[in-house]
């Protein structure tokens, strides 16, 4: 059971909350690699906290604090050069480390420059993601999921928003059977089954085999510690194919959660073809499908008649903003989110007291590739990795 004082803590995700403390000791995606480019720079929010990201003239990516620590006016507003960000209200240039490299109203012998600086985190990319870390230093690895380094097919990066707190977008993908109910209209052979689930505790997050008494062999999904998900899926709209698929859930603010997804479908000619947008079957011209609170698209299924795209946030924002956890009603089939909700506790407590929560690697030589060879019923696909 728990009270509504502990769903604050594990929900709230600002600075100095316990929940947020913790979700800081992970990189997270926030923007596509190729939207990070040109004269303008973008703004992020991030766990609550607003920054500065850019791609200088030498192709540096570079986040810094939001307002410039001349006069305090928004970096969003500057100019990307070719050394780096210049701020629009007195043209002070800052470097992607947020060194400053110009105070132009100043005497040429004025030394300011070297006394100042502005806050600058770690970035990096991976699949065509931008991804960073504003925890305390040192940064620990990027995990080497394998959608993240595998090396053929056809790779789409997409993502939408969900309106509504991050923790129940991250205890969806430990809810085994939402499959069978949710999306029964896409997977005809779950629709109303009671499957067999068994979770495992692994160093990643938790991994589940999913059985079903007529179906020849389990699924497997992955639930990557706190917001990742890798998942194999076989819908009925992908005609007897498949894809192999990530999504990390990140936590913008209290109430709003950006899903980062990469799906990956095989090639026959060995090559690996970036697609920024959504895959085929999605029907979005949008990398980025724009989303609102409780509006979701027609599905013409027989069941709650919502888009498969769209069937998660529709639950997901269905519990309402910040989901209360102290009026559930949870079964012994809710095992999942049970063990979910242990690993998030231990990991808060981790950070309270000076450990690393779950999943967090440091050590070069213990950052293999973690290959997940996720599978549905008779799919096993084998990614080709070269690392
Ligand atoms: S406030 Fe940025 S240069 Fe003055
Ligand atoms: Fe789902």
């Amino acid at each position: 059971m728990i009270t509504q004082e502990e769903n604050e803590r594990l929900t709230r995700c600002g600075p100095g909350t316990p929940a947020g403390e913790m979700l800081r000791r992970y990189w997270w995606p926030v923007a596509f690699s190729d939207d990070v480019k040109g004269v303008r720079p973008k703004k992020i929010k991030l766990l609550c906290e607003d920054f500065v990201l850019f791609r200088d003239g030498h192709g540096q990516l570079g986040m810094l604090e939001p307002l410039c620590a001349h006069r305090r006016t928004t970096l969003a507003r500057g100019r990307v050069e070719k050394e780096g960000l210049r701020c629009c209200y007195h043209g002070w240039l800052w470097d992607a480390a947020g060194k400053c490299l110009e105070t132009p109203a100043e005497d040429p012998s004025s030394r300011l420059k070297d006394t100042v600086s502005m806050k600058s985190y770690p970035v990096q990319e991976a699949a065509g993601l931008v991804f960073v870390y504003i925890g305390p230093a040192p940064a620990p690895l990027l995990p080497k999921f394998d959608l993240l380094v595998h090396s053929t097919g056809d790779r789409y990066v997409w993502g939408f928003t969900d309106h509504c707190n991050w923790l129940q977008c991250a205890e969806v993908m430990a809810d085994a059977t939402h499959l069978n109910w949710l999306h029964a209209g896409v997977y005809p052979m779950y629709a109303g089954k009671r499957p067999r689930v068994e979770y495992h505790e692994r160093d990643y997050g938790i991994e589940y085999l999913y059985n079903m008494d007529d179906l020849p062999a389990d699924k497997c999904s992955n639930v990557l510690f706190p917001t990742g998900n890798r998942f194999a899926s076989a819908r009925k709209e992908l005609k007897g194919g498949s894809r192999q698929n990530m999504v990390i859930r990140t936590p913008v603010d209290d109430v709003t959660t950006d899903n980062f997804f990469i799906s990956l479908h095989a090639r026959a000619d060995g090559k690996l073809v970036q697609h920024n947008a959504v895959p085929p079957d999605r029907a979005c011209d949008t990398q980025w499908v724009p989303t609102e609170f409780d509006v979701y698209p027609a599905g013409d299924e027989e069941w709650w008649g919502v888009a498969s795209i769209a069937q998660d946030r529709a639950a997901l924002e269905g519990q309402g903003r910040i989901h209360d956890r102290s009026r559930e009603n949870l079964g012994a089939s809710d095992k999942g989110i049970a063990l979910y909700r242990k690993i998030l506790k231990e990991s808060i407590e981790a950070v309270e007291q000076g450990r690393d929560p779950k999943g967090v690697i440091r050590d070069p030589a213990k950052n293999p590739v973690i290959d997940f060879g996720t599978r549905l019923h008779d799919i096993q696909r084998k990614l080709e990795i070269e690392a």
